[in-house]
């Protein structure tokens, strides 16, 4: 497996002597990442984990997703941000946006504590009625408001099922080794714990406990994603512009940018993609988005969106470009013939499905790339778990190469903070008085 890119929809917008000044800046990139000299860098634990992984507590996991899907029909995993959207587009995209309905020999899995809705936790609730439920509570920091509610909430469903002891087996906890109030609670009660290492961020974090777990009570095989993520650490370990397209990726969109295309679409064919691409964009959002700078990354699946966001695309503002995901269907549907041919179908009897999406595709780049929205192509074989860790692997990478290249730390989020001091204070959290005071004040004079 690689990923191919292809850039036959970018050239007229990318000369190649723009891409040879950038080597510069991409070597020391690579060689900040490297070597451990860049901004952030007590967070590159990601880099080398595919290789260095803990074995044993790797064996933790899979026991543990083994006793999830005995002892429940529902597994709540509770986290918000990077601690959640991981082990949702692994789930979706090597299993499917229908995984609830299509596997029955694995719990169904709901994600919670990802947004402050009470309806879409009231609907959870019922549906964990009159079914056995194990839940995973993940958080790093072990102190973000949206899953503690959503695990206190899902806690008192428990021991009130199960009693004390009975949550205390149903209760998993992922979270800091040592600190936050979430170990303490863990700690307490003594739930089974497992860790997000210290230099890892939360979305840099899917392949660790943090996404595995999850994955696993999935019924993914977790081994395969490691070693896709592994083939890629190896087959990017040089820095070579023309041989390495993680790192023409990075390039390519860095040039982008500077031409004033600032916004990245990233497309996909294909609905079991669309959480991969909420990973994708917070990835690259959270790393990128600060100091004033940064691509903002949004996403799009077609033929869908192309009856809606299609127009803009071809015609808005001209500040966009798209980097598309290829990849085979592993499902072939014929087209019937109908001897009637009462809807004019016939030309394509006997044509799959993917043969139409296929000509999608390339219409679509060939338009899009006449409306001056240049297109980077990224091909991969199909959806497995292997390509998974594959693909994974190159955008952390990808990611972080390019947020170096802007000069900004690919691994810190001070902006996340703003709305959290916001809320603490407004809702009374000890400590906040005087934000509280301020901030009350000035929805006053509104
Ligand atoms: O990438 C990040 O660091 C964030 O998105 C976090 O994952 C998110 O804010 C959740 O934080 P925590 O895991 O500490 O609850």
């Amino acid at each position: 497996m690689s990923i191919q890119l292809n850039d036959t929809f970018i050239r007229d917008s990318v000369t190649k002597e723009a891409l040879e000044q950038m080597v510069p800046a991409l070597e020391s990139a690579y060689e900040k990442l490297m070597h451990g000299t860049g901004r952030g860098a007590d967070y590159l634990g990601w880099l080398n984990l595919p290789e260095s992984y803990d074995r044993d507590e790797f064996d933790e996991i899979k026991k543990a997703a083994h006793y999830i899907q005995k002892n429940c029909d529902i597994f709540i995993v509770i986290g918000i941000g990077g601690s959640y959207l991981g082990a949702r587009a692994a789930i979706e995209f090597i299993k499917s946006p229908n995984y609830n309905q299509l596997h029955k020999n694995t719990p169904n899995i709901y994600f919670s504590g990802n947004d402050l809705s009470s309806s879409s936790l009231q609907e959870l609730l019922t549906l964990c009625e009159g079914k056995d439920v194990c839940v995973n509570v993940i958080s790093k920091s072990g102190t973000t408001t949206e899953p503690a509610i959503a695990f206190r909430i899902f806690r008192n469903l428990l021991e009130k099922k199960y009693g004390e002891e009975g949550a205390k087996e149903r209760i998993f906890v992922t979270t800091d080794k040592a600190k936050g109030k979430l170990k303490e609670l863990a700690d307490q009660k003594g739930y089974k714990t497992f860790v997000v290492p210290d230099d890892i961020g939360g979305r840099y974090s899917v392949l660790s406990a943090v996404g595995l777990l999850p994955i696993a009570a999935a019924g993914i095989d977790i081994d395969a994603i490691m070693a896709g993520a592994n083939e890629a650490r190896k087959q990017y370990a040089t820095c070579d512009l023309w041989q390495n397209d993680c790192c023409r990726y990075a390039v390519l969109r860095n040039i982008l940018y500077r031409q004033g295309k600032e916004i990245e679409i990233l497309v996909s064919y294909d609905s079991a993609m669309q959480k991969l691409s909420e990973w994708w964009k917070q990835l690259f959002g959270e790393s990128e988005g600060k100091e004033g700078k940064g691509l903002f990354p949004v996403s799009v699946t077609f033929s869908t969106d192309l009856h809606s966001l299609g127009q803009m695309i071809q015609q808005g503002k001209r500040n966009l470009f798209e980097t598309v995901l290829v990849f085979n269907d592993r499902q072939k549907i014929e087209i019937p013939f109908d001897e009637q041919d009462p809807d004019g179908l016939n030309f394509l009897a006997g044509k799959t499905m993917d043969f139409v999406n296929e000509k999608a595709f390339h219409a679509t780049a060939m338009a899009h790339a006449d409306g001056d929205v240049p297109n980077i192509i990224l091909k991969f074989e199909g959806r497995s778990a292997y390509n998974f860790g594959f693909i994974v692997y190159f955008f952390e990478l990808a990611c972080a190469l390019s947020a170096y290249m802007l000069d900004v730390n690919p691994f810190d989020q001070p902006g996340v903070e703003a709305y959290k001091d916001n809320m603490y204070a407004l809702l009374g959290k000890p400590g906040y008085e005087e934000k509280k005071q301020e901030l009350e004040a000035r929805m006053k004079n509104r």
